[in-house]
């Protein structure tokens, strides 16, 4: 059985001697063109005139385009259509692709980039949250969940509470930029795509070339980092190398330049979350409003199904008995946000977490209690488990995984040495918290959740593997063959993992919403079965024997009293014509979802975890450590428990750096000034924690007929990254009477933290 072992990445080698090949690494063809983008400086505007002599005039350009010259389509938009590849008359941010230059080197195109003059008369311009709701600009009316009477509980309820929260977005930082590469064949195209989605690549690029989708082909065989930003970003780059590479046939190449890519793609949403909250006296949720607003940026892309999981996540782990969630969309001219690890799950999740820290603060009481008290798995108050959206949570663990992590974390003797050691250090302050997560897991657009596989033994009994995911270094690929290798009982080694390819497995949905194993794993293991049956069926009548004295396993198959080598068994089927190919299809059971009602499951099962985190500021400077985190998390029966492992960590380190100090920063011109990582501070080695516990949850098992009863792992451990922040929010509190409670917006970088701590003290500011 190669499954629930901790098999290595099966690149791991390469992608540490940097033998990987990623997209700019295939070598480059002869003849190939190179491409960049002209970009608009402007937020909002009316192109006027574009002057792009000079860019024409340049040492190795061969073509300029505007919208004007492309052949087709003119849209890379995902969903609405509303995303041209090439401004057409209007710009609606800073950093928008004006005109399209084609050189013979990559540098010669982006220094002749530089010289077009494209001039825009400015309209006003739509920058922020505030601007927004002002002018009310909006992608559609507000979407609201309500659950029973929330405004009537918070009347009637023994305490209530307000606030207002805001948390940036984040750049994706992929240490792989986004790049394409297009071949012309005899009129086909074939696209080599650093993308999430190769089969809307194939959709958009056909589009773009007015042709078919069976004249294009995509292939991906893996990404240095997706998280989200591969999801529909790649779509420029792999449009405009297949328009140059039909229209000059030559092959064409396009890749982001690091500062290029941070201003023209899009980010993870920001928000700002306002809320009112009714509790009794024992700590209990009894009504819970939240108003959401979301910056989705000028264009649409994913905005709306990240909105939904915002809100689809404002209950987090908790179990709230009248809820009203609201939620604006809101359209500014700012680049056009986009998927990032978590969906929009982790702003909802940050919100309930914030509130639930608030009450605790309020009450003088330790925030574990709190959370505890209202998890979902607490039946003590004997009401039905519903979400805010009418599912019920019948699974719930976080309760168990809290309550062993704060045993197993040592919680309480720790939170009385962080008691003492503020009480000892009037400068340096340490916090503590403890936070759950809760995570859904399923495409919320319900026809997405399907999936295909192809499947091919050869006569020598080796395997060649594909189907629809993609691999960004999530280790899909290695999971997958180890279903593989399980199901045909060979070893590991024996099964090739291939590129994914429209041409093998069509119309597949983005690798994305954590499913990529549960799905691809399921349509892996129908196809393998196929093949398996069929050799069973031979090698019984074969050897006159029956199915059930037949087994496969390492390498060999055992057929009645004689054992035979798998790979004989493979000469023998094709000798006697049986097909040795098969392909596989998964659709997942059970779901059904209304967005527009907030009613129905749109989630197959959830998955948990918790984590704890201390941690240390300083004062003076509002620096800060991140000193210790446990955590406990819930994979259901691990494909890989390392590669789990690794996905936990990572996980959290990039949820804690959203949180901290990955900080975005537009100036009142709309222009981005963090556009590369001297200006944008990503968590380094240095800012892990110095002491790091991961587990698995060792009782862990998904109740549901998942893909050998594992849940997916690569969204949900994100928002453990929270209880860095609450840490640093209780570290911040310490330094004051205990009256005021921080209000410390994300990210909590230095200066946040310094300005909380002042007025805990009551000190100016600004
Ligand atoms: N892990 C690595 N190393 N690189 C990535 O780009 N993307 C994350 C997560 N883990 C990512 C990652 C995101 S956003 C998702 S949705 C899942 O992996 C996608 O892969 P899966 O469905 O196979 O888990
Ligand atoms: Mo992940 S944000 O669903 O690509």
């Amino acid at each position: 059985m190669n499954i629930h072992k901790s098999t290595p990445h099966d690149a791991a080698k390469l992608h540490v001697t940097g033998a990987a090949r990623y997209t700019d690494d295939i070598p480059t063809p002869a003849n190939c063109l190179h491409l960049a983008f002209g970009l608009s400086d402007v937020a909002h505007g009316t192109i006027t005139s574009v002057d792009l002599t000079a860019v024409r005039a340049a040492d190795g350009v061969i073509d300029v385009l505007l919208a004007a010259d492309l052949p087709a389509g003119n849209d890379v938009s995902p969903s609405n259509h509303d995303e041209p590849m090439l401004a057409d008359g209007t710009v609606h941010f800073v950093g928008q692709p004006v005109f399209l230059v084609v050189a013979t080197s990559h540098l010669a195109a982006r220094k002749a980039a530089a010289l077009g003059t494209v001039k825009i008369s400015p309209l006003p311009a739509i920058l922020s949250i505030d601007d927004a709701i002002k002018a009310d600009t909006k992608f559609e009316p507000p979407i609201i969940f309500a659950k029973g009477d929330a405004s009537d509980a918070i009347k009637n309820a023994e305490h209530t509470l307000s606030g207002s929260f805001e948390m940036g977005g984040q750049e994706h930082f992929y240490l792989e930029g986004q790049a394409a590469l297009s071949v012309p064949n005899e009129g086909d195209m074939l696209v080599h795509s650093s993308t999430q989605h190769p089969t809307e690549i194939q959709h958009k690029v056909a589009e773009a070339l007015g042709v078919s989708f069976n004249a294009v082909r995509v292939e991906t065989r893996r990404m240095g980092g997706g998280f989200g930003g591969k999801e529909s970003q790649g779509n420029s780059l792999a449009c405009a190398t297949a328009i140059i590479a039909a229209k000059h046939n030559r092959p064409a190449k396009m890749r982001y330049d690091r500062d290029d890519d941070m201003i023209i793609t899009g980010k993870r949403h920001d928000f700002r979350m306002d809320y009112t909250v009714g509790y009794n006296g024992a700590g209990f949720i009894e009504g819970i409003e939240f108003t959401q607003y979301c910056r989705c940026g000028w264009a649409q892309d994913l905005s709306l199904p990240v909105a939904d999981r915002a809100m689809l996540h404002s209950d987090n782990a908790y179990f709230l008995p009248n809820a009203k969630i609201t939620s604006h969309r809101l359209k500014t001219n700012t680049v056009s946000a986009t998927a990032f690890r978590g969906f929009g799950g982790p702003q909802g999740v940050l919100a309930i977490e914030r509130v639930i820290d608030h009450i605790a603060h309020t009450m003088d009481v330790d925030a574990s209690y709190i959370r505890t008290a209202n998890a979902y798995a607490n039946k003590s108050r004997g009401l039905k488990q519903t979400t805010p959206y009418h599912m019920e949570v019948t699974d719930s663990v976080t309760d168990q995984i809290m309550i062993e992590l704060l045993e197993k974390s040592d919680y309480s003797k720790r939170r009385e040495l962080v008691k003492w050691f503020n009480h000892e250090n009037p400068r340096l302050k340490k916090g503590i918290a403890v936070t759950p997560v809760k995570f859904g897991i399923s495409f919320t657009l319900t026809h997405l959740n399907q999936a295909g596989a192809l499947v091919h033994v050869y006569s020598d009994g080796s395997i060649h593997l594909n189907h629809g995911g993609t691999e960004m270094g999530q280790g899909l690929f290695t999971k997958v063959a180890q279903v593989a290798a399980t199901v045909l009982g060979t070893p590991l080694s024996s099964v090739k993992i291939t590129a994914t390819d429209t041409a093998k497995v069509p119309n597949t949905s983005a690798t994305a919403a954590s499913s990529g194993s549960d799905l691809n794993g399921m349509a892996v293991k129908a196809a393998c079965e196929v093949i398996k049956q069929r050799l069973t069926d031979f090698a019984a009548d074969h050897f006159k024997t029956t199915a059930d004295q037949i087994t496969f396993a390492d390498g060999t198959v055992q057929i009645g009293k004689q054992v035979m080598p798998f790979a004989a068994l493979a000469a023998l089927a094709y000798q006697n014509r049986i097909s040795l190919s098969s392909t596989g299809f998964y659709a997942t059971p059970k779901i059904e979802w209304d967005r527009v009602a907030g009613k129905g499951r749109p989630f197959f099962y959830f998955a948990y975890g918790a984590s704890v985190t201390e941690v240390v500021i300083d004062t003076l400077t509002g620096e800060n450590r991140i000193l210790r985190t446990d955590i406990i998390h819930d994979v259901g029966k691990s494909l890989n428990p390392a590669i789990d492992i690794g996905q936990i960590e990572g996980a959290y380190v990039q949820g804690a750096g959203w949180l901290t100090t990955e900080e975005l920063v537009w100036d009142d011109k709309g222009s981005l000034k963090s556009h590369a990582p001297s200006t944008y501070k990503i968590p380094a080695c240095s800012d892990r924690p110095d002491i790091f516990n991961v587990a698995l949850w060792d009782k862990g098992e998904n109740v549901e007929d998942t893909i050998y009863k594992s849940k997916a792992v690569g969204e949900p451990p994100f928002m453990l990254g929270i209880s860095a922040f609450l840490a640093l929010s209780d570290a911040v509190a310490a330094t004051g009477d205990g009256s005021i409670y921080p209000d410390l917006d994300a990210p909590a970088t230095a200066e946040q933290i310094l300005r909380a701590v002042a007025r805990q003290k009551g000190q100016a500011w600004d």
